[in-house]
């Protein structure tokens, strides 16, 4: 079907270990705008006795010289991918001179320019875009690293670890040394070089060592730079107090640049970010926003020990350092601010994309077993499931137990390149506990179901439960095992009392049984969201309001909440629902929980918000585009209808005070924001969005009311946002927020509205920011516009991909996934769909990125 030379997958079970090592690497960069000159003289030493070849990737250089021991080499072999060395001793020297373009990178991997500044990304596979290497992350090497470039236009020239030697020369030129002590694998090598301004800090750690902490940013933006600095520190010490871990160089630098692939990168003791992951104040940044930038700051800052001094042996085992590392910045995270509110973030985020990759042919366990692209595994199932499968240990062994295990893991693998089986070991063998049916998370894919059933003997007091687990077969895997899965358990009595448990499942059906209940109790399933999986039962509405309104656990609180509403929803739905939701329940439930007064103004805010499109589909066999839209509108006017006068009152109430990132300001702004969604429908609702959006002083509300305005199409919608564009039009960043707003919107014409918003002075599509601003936005969060029943938004996405392709593949592939899930839709969807897939697909020069998500999902 496709007409591009075949690619091959890599496969996990053939992993063999690298036959050379390279233990020091010297780099030399002659940084220039016509040609780049790369120098690299490495230390090898050959593992074993054998007379295989040293094999170096290499991707789009221009090699111009090989010495071996001082000597030019004649011999080797030189292909698109590789430069081949043999016969080589058993020690030598290799020197290595390329060339390269950094001006004209476009895929912002390897060593590329823009705006300005030099800066590379060499995770997973970029460093062979700058010299021929062993690109794996089980060579570690010691780096030794000297940039030259023009000091007018390049005064900062970083790489890792600490700073050596500096120098100028007569042309205008200088030069640095940097040196890291630390082995490191390529992936985590970095260099910039620029003009920044530079905000200078410093950390003391438990142990008294000072450490700089050396913050660049964009000239004139220093002043946002100190929400990331403080961020930095919190994280530092957190790591410290909760698992020991002290940073370990003298020095700590965080640039910030506008063109980038990803959030950040945990480049050793040079972490590279995406400014938007930075840059912060009052004015430009909202709520969400400061989160993000402490808790992708602490991401970053935690890698250097889950990461960095243990790093991957081979990319399957990339959970190893992203699934422990969100776990890891959702508990600093959840410390910092609200527990609840932060689990049901995670959640979300689980159950609106993680199982919709699941669903699709994208599906692949948190280790998976075979890749094309490397790229194109950074996914929510590697990252949210990983997390969540290291938090199911965390919740099996206790907190001490797991702080065991973490001590465990370090004392054996410090310095190490290993496995999630090793991982996995330390924790087992810090706690005599056996996990091997715990494995099983890391092989199988897919969303577990729990169906349960409740039974009570009333003359004996005895609660029954039985629950079944199973997997249902993804399209990559049709064999499912059963799991070890912890089930949080509360037993909710009449008087308002509970209790908790933890149940271990381990088999394909189990019977709980538990005695000493007068009365039935409401049981309330998966506490805290103790397992990512999916839980069937038939509860009647009396129990869910219970649950909603008088559980112990918040999350608990929310999920009955958030079941109440979908389970109305679908039920207006031709999927139907097994759950008597009535409208009477809804309303008990904005009663109860709005004249409870509730405390927790977050949760309030979380409680009162309907479970997203993306989320409903993923609890129902079909989606139907448009009754499953009127469905949930229909919920929202029936709210609305019920609860106004209270939702006005409550906002009312709540007051505007001076901005700060504090816990209660955010939860305040949130339920006042979430209050503010219902009411823009209302009569008075063109009104307060006016007002709220003039009087606001700070970004969160201001968006706030664009976003309830956009919501409830209210008329001012267009005025205040070309108001907003006129005050923001030179700020990119906050720009894109624009961009998303306008490209999210429900309309007739959003096709051409995309167009004049492409049309922008500040629009680039070779900013990876703003394409996802505007095309990212329209395919994932306008899904009325993308799946417009003609077609016409899958066409506008595909033919913008094949253009995006050529530019920027990582992008490119990350945009096709709404693309790629049509499992769910009706036929005519389905085959217009597909129809786009054909199309990219019949690209001869398509992406591998592309070209592999693209054909797994035509199957
Ligand atoms: N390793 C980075 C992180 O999780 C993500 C990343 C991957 C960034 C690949 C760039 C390229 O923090
Ligand atoms: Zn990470």
């Amino acid at each position: 079907m496709s007409n591009k030379t075949p690619v091959t997958a890599k496969r996990r079970l053939d992993y063999q270990p690298p036959a050379y090592q390279i233990h020091d690497i010297e780099l030399s960069f002659n940084l220039d705008d016509e040609v780049t000159k790369v120098k690299s003289l490495l230390h090898v030493f050959k593992q074993g006795d054998h007379d295989q070849p040293l094999k170096l990737d290499g991707e789009n250089l221009t090699l111009i010289e090989v010495k071996l021991n001082g000597k030019s080499l004649q011999q080797y072999e030189l292909t698109d991918e590789a430069l081949t060395l043999s016969n080589l001793p058993d020690e030598c020297f290799i020197e290595i001179y390329t060339e390269i373009d950094p001006a004209s990178n476009k895929t912002l991997e390897g060593l590329y320019k823009a705006s300005g500044s030099y800066c590379t990304q060499c995770e997973a596979e970029g460093f062979r875009k700058i010299t021929y290497f062993l690109d794996r992350p089980d060579v570690l090497s010691k780096y030794t690293v000297t940039i030259y470039a023009d000091k007018k236009r390049y005064p900062y020239l970083l790489s890792n670890g600490n700073k050596i030697d500096s120098g100028d020369l007569e042309d205008g030129k200088h030069w640095v040394k940097w040196q890291d002590p630390f082995f490191k694998p390529c992936y985590l090598f970095a260099l910039v070089a620029g003009d920044f301004d530079k905000l200078t800090q410093s950390f003391t750690t438990s142990s008294g060592r000072k450490v700089a902490l050396e913050l660049y940013v964009d000239k004139g933006m220093a002043h946002r730079g100190e929400h990331a600095l403080a961020s930095l520190k919190k994280a530092m010490k957190w790591d410290e107090v909760v698992f020991d871990l002290e940073y370990d160089l003298d020095i700590y630098m965080v640039v910030a640049v506008d063109f980038f692939n990803m959030g950040a990168m945990e480049n050793k003791g040079l972490n590279v970010f995406n400014s938007k992951y930075v840059l912060a104040d009052s004015q430009t940044a909202t709520d969400e926003d400061y989160f993000n930038i402490e808790s992708v700051i602490a991401h970053e800052y935690f890698h250097n020990w889950t990461g960095n001094r243990v790093t991957c042996r081979d990319w399957f085992q990339l959970s190893l350092k992203e699934g422990l590392t969100v776990f890891r910045d959702q508990q600093f995270s959840a410390d910092m601010g609200s527990p609840v509110v932060n689990r049901i973030k995670n959640v979300k985020v689980i159950r609106e994309h993680q199982f919709a990759e699941d669903a699709s042919a994208m599906a692949h366990p948190i280790r998976p077993d075979e890749v094309i692209e490397m790229n194109n595994f950074y996914t929510v199932t590697v990252y949210d499931k990983g997390a969540e499968v290291i938090r199911m240990l965390h919740t099996l062994l206790t907190p001490a137990g797991f702080k065991r295990g973490i001590d465990l893991y370090f004392k054996r693998h410090d310095g190490q390149a290993v496995t999630c089986d090793d991982f996995v070991n330390a924790m087992q063998d810090a706690n005599s506990i056996n996990l091997d049916q715990f494995k099983v998370w890391y092989e199988q894919s897919g969303t577990p179901e729990l169906t349960v059933e409740q039974d009570f003997a009333a003359d004996t007091g005895t609660l029954t439960l039985t629950i079944q687990q199973h997997t249902p077969v993804t399209l990559d895997q049709s064999q499912k095992k059963p799991l070890y899965i912890p089930v949080r358990v509360e037993y909710l009595a009449n008087d308002g009392s509970s209790t908790t448990d933890i149940i271990h499942l381990t088999q394909s059906q189990q019977k709980l049984v538990r005695d000493g209940f007068d009365v039935e109790p409401t049981v309330a399933l998966l506490g805290d969201f103790s397992a990512p999986v999916k839980v069937i039962r038939t509860l009647s509405a009396e129990s869910l309001l219970t649950i909603a309104l008088h559980s112990n656990d918040g999350f608990s609180r929310w999920d009955a909440a958030q079941t109440i509403y979908s389970q109305f929803i679908h039920s207006l739905t031709p999927n139907g629902s097994t759950l008597a939701i009535t409208q009477e329940t809804i309303t008990a439930l904005l009663d109860g929980l709005l004249e409870s007064a509730m405390e927790d103004q977050a949760l309030l805010a979380e409680m009162i918000t309907l479970p997203s499109v993306e989320t409903l589909v993923q609890q129902v066999p079909k989606y139907y585009v448009e009754s499953l839209h009127s469905a949930r509108e229909k919920l929202e006017r029936i709210i609305i209808s019920h609860a106004q006068p209270m939702f006005e009152k409550q906002y009312h109430g709540l007051a505007f005070t001076n901005y700060d990132y504090t816990p209660s300001q955010t939860a305040t702004r949130k339920l006042r924001n979430q209050l503010l969604m219902y009411i823009a429908s209302t009569e008075q609702g063109e009104e307060l969005v006016t007002q709220q959006f003039m009087q606001s002083d700070n970004m969160t509300d201001t968006l706030g009311a664009l976003k309830a305005a956009q919501h409830a199409k209210c008329k001012c919608f267009d005025k205040l946002m070309s108001q907003f564009e006129e005050t923001w039009r030179a700020d990119p960043i906050v720009l894109d927020k624009w961009f998303a707003l306008h490209a999210s919107r429900q309309s007739e014409d959003i096709l051409s509205r995309l167009d004049l918003l492409m049309g922008h002075q500040q629009f680039n599509h070779e900013n990876p920011n703003r394409v996802r601003s505007v095309i990212g936005s329209f395919a994932f969060f306008n899904s009325t516009g993308f799946h417009a029943k003609d077609g016409s938004g899958y066409r506008y996405i595909g033919q913008y991909l094949q253009k995006l392709d050529k530019i920027n593949p990582q992008v490119a592939s990350r945009i096709v996934t709404p693309l790629t899930q049509w499992q769910k839709l009706d036929e005519e969807r389905i085959v217009k769909m597909k129809a786009e897939l054909v199309r990219l697909l019949d690209n001869k020069d398509l992406s591998n990125d592309v070209y592999e998500k693209v054909s797994k999902s035509l199957g």
